[in-house]
């Protein structure tokens, strides 16, 4: 397999003064090169810090304690700022959730294009034209038009477009994509899902996408990761996962899934994810997991193949049960 993307017990920490967040904790997992590669879970797992991590663009306290992070076989962990800045301007482009973040109030959207673009030596006619050509292929209407407005004069899912178009203006080859739609409305969802498909085909990325929801997973991903305080639980082909989920928690996720077929009603999990300042022993869905056994407290369940390709960690995936 020819992968783009290796990460290998990566641990990122938030070491305050008073405490140690164990926000990703040994996580392991790759991306090949031209899928969609989901990590999915609720909000505090830490799917956002292992995407920041990916890029180092920790907010302080984090910092990298351990692993290794491989772009196209070239170490990330080690590189300097600088160095680091080129990759994110350049073969590696994130979005995220609210565009505004990334956006400048104070910046026409061409200047904003403009300033993505400035690595590659265009003369001011040539960008004009490649900032008309990558609103058009984020289907915003009058593109001329917009080139000269303002982030304000934008709706919410127009927003995402023109960051969606700032971002491929630097022609990533992985684009890592963190709660894209989770902001906007679902009909709009939809629209930017069916969006960053078609362009990851288009224009021949590899696409991560970071979501706290199963059903944009089974809509866009080619593999997946579920993530559960810090630790990977489950990895699966999407497919796979969905007709074999094996670890309680995604089962519990499938269960709560809104737009499951077939289902009446919704089953959200009880309770919320721990706390990962503190020590967790043994399995850290334990307080939430209906069939909990005293083994299971004991040490950390390692995640192990439990069918062909499919990955869970929990001490009882030998037992079969229906979701
Ligand atoms: N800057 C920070 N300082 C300290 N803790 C943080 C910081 N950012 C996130 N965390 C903590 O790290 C954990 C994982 O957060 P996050 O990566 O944002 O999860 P997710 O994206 O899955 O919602 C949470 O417990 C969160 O409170
Ligand atoms: S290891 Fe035990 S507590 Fe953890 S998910 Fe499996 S059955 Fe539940
Ligand atoms: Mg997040």
């Amino acid at each position: 397999m020819d992968n783009i993307l290796e990460v290998e017990h990566l641990k990122m920490y938030y070491c305050g003064k008073a405490e140690t967040v164990r926000a990703v904790d040994d996580v392991t997992f790759h991306v090949v090169r031209g899928e969609t590669f989901g990590i999915v879970g609720e909000s505090g797992c830490g799917k956002s810090t292992v995407c920041k991590s990916l890029v180092k663009m920790m907010p302080p306290p984090g910092r990298i304690v351990d692993g290794s992070v491989r772009y196209n076989g070239r170490e990330l962990t080690t590189l300097s700022e600088g160095q680091m800045r080129a990759v994110r301007g350049g073969e590696i482009g994130m979005i995220f959730q609210d565009p505004m973040t990334a956006l400048n109030p104070v910046m026409r959207i061409k200047d904003q294009i403009y300033e993505s673009l400035r690595r590659q030596k265009l003369s001011k006619k040539e960008m004009y034209a490649r900032g008309v050509e990558l609103l058009r292929l984020v289907d915003i209407p009058e593109p001329e038009k917009r080139m000269e407005e303002y982030v304000h004069q934008f709706s919410g899912g127009m927003r995402q477009r023109v960051m969606i178009a700032i971002t491929l203006a630097a022609n990533p080859k992985l684009l890592i994509a963190d709660e894209p739609t989770t902001a906007l409305d679902v009909t709009i969802q939809d629209q930017i899902i069916r969006l960053i498909g078609r362009l990851k085909e288009e224009l021949g990325m590899s696409v991560i996408i970071i979501t706290h929801d199963l059903g944009v997973v089974n809509e866009m991903c080619d593999r997946v990761v579920v993530m559960y305080a810090g630790h990977i639980v489950e990895q699966a082909e999407t497919r796979e996962l969905f007709d074999h989920p094996m670890h309680p928690y995604t089962r519990g996720l499938i269960r709560s899934l809104p737009r499951a077929e077939g289902r009446e009603k919704l089953e959200p999990i009880p309770g919320a994810p721990p706390n990962l300042a503190a020590e967790i022993p043994g399995c850290p869905f334990a307080d939430r997991c209906a069939r909990c056994t005293p083994a299971c407290r004991e040490a950390l369940p390692p995640l192990r193949e439990v069918r062909p390709g499919h990955l869970s960690a929990c001490v009882r995936d030998d037992l079969e049960v229906s979701v």
